[in-house]
C-alpha cells in the first residue's frame, strides 16, 4: 500500500492524527480509519454508508459517474452479449473465465445439485397458497441449513464450494416451486438435459400433462437477465450477507438474510413496484401528474425504477434490459404492449425534466425487467424472486471472499447516542 495519508485535526482539542490512504486497482482511494476511535476517541457518522468502504473486494467494480460495471474486470455489456449465466457465475466465484473443460465441469457440478431434498417439498405445504414468494424463499432457503449439514463448516473451502454449488443449482427449483405452489399446480422436477435458463422456464411453465418446449429466444433473454442481476458490489443485500457471514453464520442463513433485504421496494422489490406504478399511472396523459408527485417532497411517491445510490449516469444494465425487452416483445408479437409504451414515454419525459437531470436520476436495472417478466407470463409477485435467484451467485461469492479476507472480523458498527442521560429507576408506586 502507498505511504500517502490524510491528516485529521480535531479543532476542539487541537489533536492531529495521520490516517493512511489505501489505493485499489480502480476507483477512489480509501482512508483507513480503523485507528480513529483508539487514537482520537471519535466515531465516524455515515448512516446509509454513502462514503464508507466496508471491505476490500476483487469481484465487481462500479463507476457510477461513467455508468461502468465490471465483473472481475469484464464489462457487463460483454458478458451480457457473449457469456451465459453459469459461465458468469464461474467467473464471479473463481475470478477467471473458465476454459472449455472447466466450463463443462462447472455446468455438470451445478446440474448435479439441481434437485432439492425430497423432504423440502413439505416446507412449501406449510405456507398459504397466496404467500408472497419472497416469504417462501426466506423460509425454504434458511431451512436448507436443516438438511445440508455436510456443508456448514465455513472454514472448510471445499464445504463452502459445495454449499455455493447447492445454492446456485437449487434456487431455480425453489423459485419455480414457489410459483407452482401459488398456482396450485404440481411441482416440475429439473431436467438435466436443459440449460440453466431453459430448466428454470421449464420448471415454471411445464405441466405433467403435455410436452413443454422452451422458446429459445425467451431462454436466451432470461439467461441474459440473470447475468445482469448476478452481482453488484456492496449493495444492501450483499452487505447483509457479508455482515451475517462475519458472525460465522452458515451460508444458507446468510443467503436467507440477503433474500429478506432484497425484498424491500427500495432495493430488489423495485421491479415489482415499477409494474404497480405503471398500472397506477395507467395512461400517458397521467404521466405529468406522477412526475409532479415524484418531485414533491411532501409526497412519499417516488418514480420506481429510477435513481441509484451509485449510478449518477445510466445504469448500464438498464440499457441492455431495454434492448432485451424489445427482443422479447417482438418475439411475442407484443411490441405495442401498452405498459412498454407507457414506460418508454415516462422515461422520455423524466429524462427531459430538470429535477431528474439535476439529481442525476436515470432508469436502473429494475425499470424494464418487470415488463419482460410480465410478457413471459411471470406474475408480478414473482419478480423479486427472480432477482434473488440471480443474485445468489454474487451473494455467495462475496460471502466466500469475506471469509477468506484476513482483515475481516465480525461487523459491529457504533452509533451517535442521543438518548437519555443515566438516571435512577423510579418504583411504580412513585410514578404519576
Ligand atoms: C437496486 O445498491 C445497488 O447496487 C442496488 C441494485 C443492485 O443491483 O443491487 O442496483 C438494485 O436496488 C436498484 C434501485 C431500485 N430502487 C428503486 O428503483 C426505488 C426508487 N429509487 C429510490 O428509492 C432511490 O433512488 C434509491 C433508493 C435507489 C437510491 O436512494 P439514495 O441513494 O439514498 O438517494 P436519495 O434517496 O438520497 O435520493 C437523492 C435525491 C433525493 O432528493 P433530495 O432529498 O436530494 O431533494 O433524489 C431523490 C430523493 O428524493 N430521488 C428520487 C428518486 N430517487 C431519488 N425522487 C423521485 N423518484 C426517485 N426514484
Amino acid at each position: 500500500m502507498s505511504k500517502e495519508s490524510v491528516t485529521l485535526t480535531n479543532n476542539s482539542n487541537g489533536q492531529s492524527v495521520e490516517m493512511p490512504l489505501m489505493s485499489g486497482s480502480l476507483g477512489p482511494k480509501v482512508m483507513d480509519i480503523r485507528a480513529l476511535y483508539s487514537q482520537m476517541d471519535l466515531f465516524t457518522y455515515d448512516p446509509g454508508y454513502t462514503s464508507t468502504g466496508a471491505c476490500k473486494s476483487k469481484i465487481t467494480f462500479i463507476d457510477g459517474d461513467k455508468g461502468v460495471l465490471l465483473h472481475r474486470g469484464y464489462p457487463i455489456e460483454d458478458l451480457a452479449e457473449h457469456s451465459d449465466f453459469l459461465e458468469t457465475a464461474y467467473l464471479i466465484w473463481n475470478g477467471e473465465l473458465p476454459s472449455p473443460a472447466e466450463k463443462k465441469k462447472f455446468e455438470s457440478d451445478i446440474i448435479g445439485h439441481s434437485m432439492v431434498h425430497e423432504q423440502i417439498n413439505f416446507f412449501f405445504r406449510g405456507f398459504r397458497r397466496d404467500a408472497h414468494p419472497m416469504a417462501v424463499l426466506c423460509g425454504v432457503v434458511g431451512a436448507m441449513a436443516a438438511f445440508y449439514h455436510d456443508t456448514l463448516d465455513i472454514n472448510d473451502a471445499h464445504q463452502r464450494m459445495i454449499a455455493a454449488h447447492r445454492l446456485i443449482a437449487k434456487m431455480p427449483t425453489i423459485v419455480a416451486w414457489a410459483y407452482k405452489y401459488s398456482q396450485g399446480q404440481p411441482f416440475m422436477y429439473p431436467k438435466n438435459a436443459l440449460s440453466y435458463a431453459e430448466n428454470f422456464l421449464h420448471m415454471m411453465f411445464a405441466t405433467p400433462c403435455e410436452e413443454y418446449k422452451v422458446n429459445p429466444v425467451l431462454a436466451r433473454a432470461m439467461d441474459r437477465i440473470l447475468i445482469l442481476h448476478a452481482d453488484h458490489e456492496q449493495n444492501a443485500s450483499t452487505s447483509t450477507v457479508r455482515l451475517s457471514g462475519s458472525s460465522g453464520a452458515n451460508p444458507f442463513a446468510c443467503i436467507a438474510a440477503g433474500i429478506a433485504t432484497l425484498w424491500g421496494p427500495a432495493h430488489g422489490g423495485a421491479n415489482e413496484a415499477v409494474l404497480a406504478m405503471l398500472q397506477q399511472i395507467g395512461s400517458k396523459d397521467r404521466i405529468p401528474e406522477y412526475i409532479k408527485r415524484a418531485k414533491d417532497k411532501n409526497d412519499t411517491f417516488r418514480l420506481m425504477g429510477f435513481g441509484h445510490r451509485v449510478y449518477k449516469n445510466y445504469d448500464p444494465r438498464a440499457k441492455i434490459m431495454q434492448r432485451t425487452c424489445n427482443e422479447v416483445l417482438d418475439e411475442l408479437g407484443m411490441r405495442n404492449d401498452p405498459l412498454l409504451q407507457l414506460a418508454m414515454e415516462l422515461e422520455r419525459i423524466a429524462l427531459s425534466d430538470d429535477y431528474f437531470v439535476e439529481k442525476k436520476l436515470y432508469p436502473n436495472v429494475d425499470f424494464y425487467s418487470g415488463i419482460i417478466f410480465k410478457a413471459i407470463g411471470i406474475p408480478t409477485s414473482m419478480f423479486t424472486s427472480l432477482f434473488a435467484l440471480a443474485r445468489t451467485v454474487g451473494w455467495i461469492a462475496q460471502w466466500n471472499e469475506m471469509i477468506q479476507d484476513p482483515d475481516q472480523k465480525i461487523g459491529r458498527p457504533r452509533q451517535l447516542y442521543i438518548g437519555a442521560q443515566q438516571r435512577p429507576y423510579v418504583p411504580l408506586h412513585k410514578r404519576g
